[in-house]
C-alpha cells in the first residue's frame, strides 16, 4: 500500500500529466479540435463506467480525459462566464493539490492564509474600499453571497442566535439565482427577496427601487439592505452603484454588491468607471474564477468594516480556535462556511505574483473590445438582432432570417440552432429568455477569440438555420 504514495511515482506521472496538458493547451487554445465532442449523458456515463470496469492505465486515462473534455480555452467557446486559467496559476495550484493543507486555522495555515490576506487587501484597495476593509476567500460566488448576506443579517438584525425569519433584501430582477437561494437558506422564504424591476438597459431602476421600499415598509418585513449586481449574469449590465449607494445611505440600508463577474473590471482603467460607487459598498463579492484567470473556485468576500467579516458565523469551536482571539484573521474557518478549505490563497496570490495586474488589464480590455466588435457586426447584419448594446463582455443576440416569422417561430429557431451547434461541437454558446423571447448569449472570456471566429459564428448560425429549415420542410409529417 505504501508504494502508492511513492514520490518517484508522483514525479513520473506528474511529468506525463504536465506534458500532456501543455500539448493539449497548445492545440485547444489554437482552436484545433472542436470545443467538445458531444456525447449524450447516458452514453458518457456508460463510457466511463466501462473503463473503470475494464481498467485503464494512467497514460490512457490522461489522454482520454483530455479528448473528452470541454475546452474552455478554445477561441470558439463563447458560452458561460468561465474563463481560461492562467497556466502559471494552474501550475502553482498543483502544489496545493498535493500538500492539501486545510488552512481553516493558522496552525496549519501557512503559507495560504497570509497570502490570502495580502491578495484581499490588494483587491480591496483596487476596488477603492477603505483601508479598514477585510474579508476572506471562499469556494464560489454563491457561497460568497450567502456569507455576505449572513453578515448583513447579523449586523443589522442580530439573528445568529434567534434565527429571525422576518427579513428581506431588495434585489434587481436580473440578479443571480444564488441570492434568492441564500435568502431561502436563511429561512426568509420567497418574501425574503423583493424583486426590483430593471430599466430598458437591464439595470436596476431607481424609481422602482424607491417604490419597492415604500411598498415593503408597510408589510411585516424588515428590509436589511440592497443587493446590486455588477454585472448581472444574463446581460453583464451594471446596476447604477453610485445611485444605489446614495439611496442606501439615505435609507440606512446595507449595500451588498455582487461583483462576482464584473469586480475584475477594477483592474482596467477603461472598465473601472463601470464600477463607480462600488467603493461605498458594505460588502462585495468578486470571483477570481470568472474574469480573473484562476481555477474554480476562488471568491473574495470583502467587508468595508473588518469586524463584519466575523459576523457571518458567530460561533465557537473550542477544538479549532480560542474564543478570546475574537478578530484573529489568521483562523479563516471562523469566517467561512468551509472548515477544511482548499489552499485558495495560493491561486489568487500566484495570479498577482506571476500574472500581474497589467496582464489582467490587457485581458479585460481585450475581452470587452471583442464584445463591442461583435455587437457592431450584429448591428450591421440585417438577419440578426441585439438585445442591447453591451457594456461589459456579455452579449445577447438572435438570428431573425425571416422578418415575417412569428416571435414564437424565431424563438424555436434560435433554440434549435443552439442545440445543433452544441452537439456539433465547433462553437459553444448559451441562451437566455429576455423580454419574453429567446436570445443567444455569449460571454467573451477568451483572449484567443479573433474577429474571424466571430464572422464564422454568424455564418454558422445562418447555415444551421437554413439546414434546419430545409430538414423541417423535407421531413415527412
Ligand atoms: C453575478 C453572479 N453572481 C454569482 C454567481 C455565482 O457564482 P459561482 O458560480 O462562483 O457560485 C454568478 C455565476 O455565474 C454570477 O454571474
Amino acid at each position: 500500500m505504501i508504494e502508492a504514495f511513492d514520490a518517484e511515482a508522483f514525479r513520473s506521472l506528474g511529468h506525463q500529466v504536465v506534458d500532456a496538458l501543455a500539448d493539449h493547451w497548445k492545440v485547444a487554445a489554437a482552436g484545433d479540435p472542436p470545443v467538445q465532442r458531444w456525447m449524450e449523458p447516458e452514453d458518457a456515463f456508460a463510457f466511463w463506467e466501462e473503463r473503470l470496469k475494464s481498467g485503464v492505465d494512467p497514460r490512457t486515462l490522461i489522454t482520454t480525459i483530455l479528448e473528452r473534455s470541454f475546452h474552455v480555452a478554445h477561441p470558439r467557446n463563447l458560452g458561460h462566464q468561465v474563463g481560461p486559467v492562467l497556466p502559471a496559476v494552474a501550475a502553482i495550484d498543483l502544489i496545493g493539490n498535493l500538500l492539501d493543507i486545510g488552512n481553516g486555522v493558522y496552525e496549519v495555515g501557512q503559507p495560504a492564509t497570509p497570502m490570502e490576506r495580502v491578495v484581499l487587501q490588494r483587491l480591496a484597495s483596487v476596488l477603492g474600499l477603505p483601508q479598514s476593509a477585510d474579508g476572506v476567500l471562499t469556494s464560489g460566488g454563491s457561497l460568497g453571497n450567502l456569507t455576505a448576506l449572513l453578515a448583513m443579517r447579523q449586523a443589522r438584525g442580530g439573528a445568529w442566535e434567534s434565527g429571525g425569519h422576518e427579513y428581506a433584501v431588495l434585489v434587481s430582477e436580473e440578479s443571480h439565482y444564488c441570492v434568492d437561494r441564500a435568502a431561502r437558506i436563511m429561512g426568509w422564504g420567497q418574501e425574503g427577496v423583493i424583486r426590483v424591476p430593471v430599466d430598458a438597459a437591464y439595470r436596476m431602476s431607481m424609481p422602482a427601487l424607491r417604490n419597492a421600499l415604500t411598498r415593503t415598509r408597510v408589510s411585516e418585513r424588515h428590509i436589511l439592505g440592497v443587493v446590486a449586481s455588477a454585472g448581472s449574469t444574463a446581460t453583464g449590465q451594471m446596476d447604477p452603484l453610485e445611485d444605489i449607494a446614495n439611496f442606501c445611505a439615505s435609507e440606512d440600508l446595507w449595500l451588498h454588491v455582487d461583483a462576482a463577474h464584473g469586480g475584475a473590471f477594477a483592474f482596467s482603467q477603461k472598465a473601472r468607471p463601470l464600477l463607480r460607487g462600488i467603493e461605498r459598498a458594505d460588502s462585495v463579492v468578486v470571483d477570481f474564477h470568472k474574469m480573473l484567470l484562476c481555477p474554480s473556485l476562488v471568491t473574495a468576500v470583502l467587508f468595508r468594516r473588518a469586524e463584519h467579516s466575523y459576523q457571518s458565523f458567530a460561533q465557537e469551536a473550542g477544538y479549532l480556535w480560542r474564543a478570546d482571539d475574537e478578530h484573529a484573521w489568521w483562523d479563516a474557518a471562523k469566517r467561512t462556511l468551509e472548515c477544511t478549505r482548499p489552499m485558495l490563497g495560493l491561486r489568487a496570490y500566484a495570479l498577482l505574483a506571476l500574472g500581474g495586474e497589467s496582464l489582467l488589464e490587457t485581458y479585460i480590455d481585450r475581452c470587452r473590445a471583442r464584445t463591442l466588435r461583435f455587437a457592431e457586426m450584429i448591428e450591421a447584419a440585417p438577419d440578426f438582432e441585439l438585445l442591447i448594446v453591451p457594456e461589459s463582455n456579455i452579449i445577447c443576440y438572435r438570428h431573425v432570417p425571416d422578418r415575417n416569422a412569428s416571435p414564437e417561430e424565431v424563438d424555436h429557431l434560435n433554440q434549435a440552432i443552439r442545440e445543433h451547434l452544441v452537439r456539433e461541437g465547433y462553437f459553444y454558446i448559451v441562451q437566455v429568455e429576455k423580454a419574453g423571447r429567446t436570445y443567444l448569449r455569449s460571454a467573451f472570456m477568451n483572449p484567443f477569440t479573433e474577429e474571424f471566429d466571430l464572422a464564422e459564428l454568424l455564418e454558422s448560425l445562418r447555415r444551421t438555420g437554413q439546414t434546419l429549415k430545409r430538414n423541417s420542410t423535407t421531413s415527412p409529417s
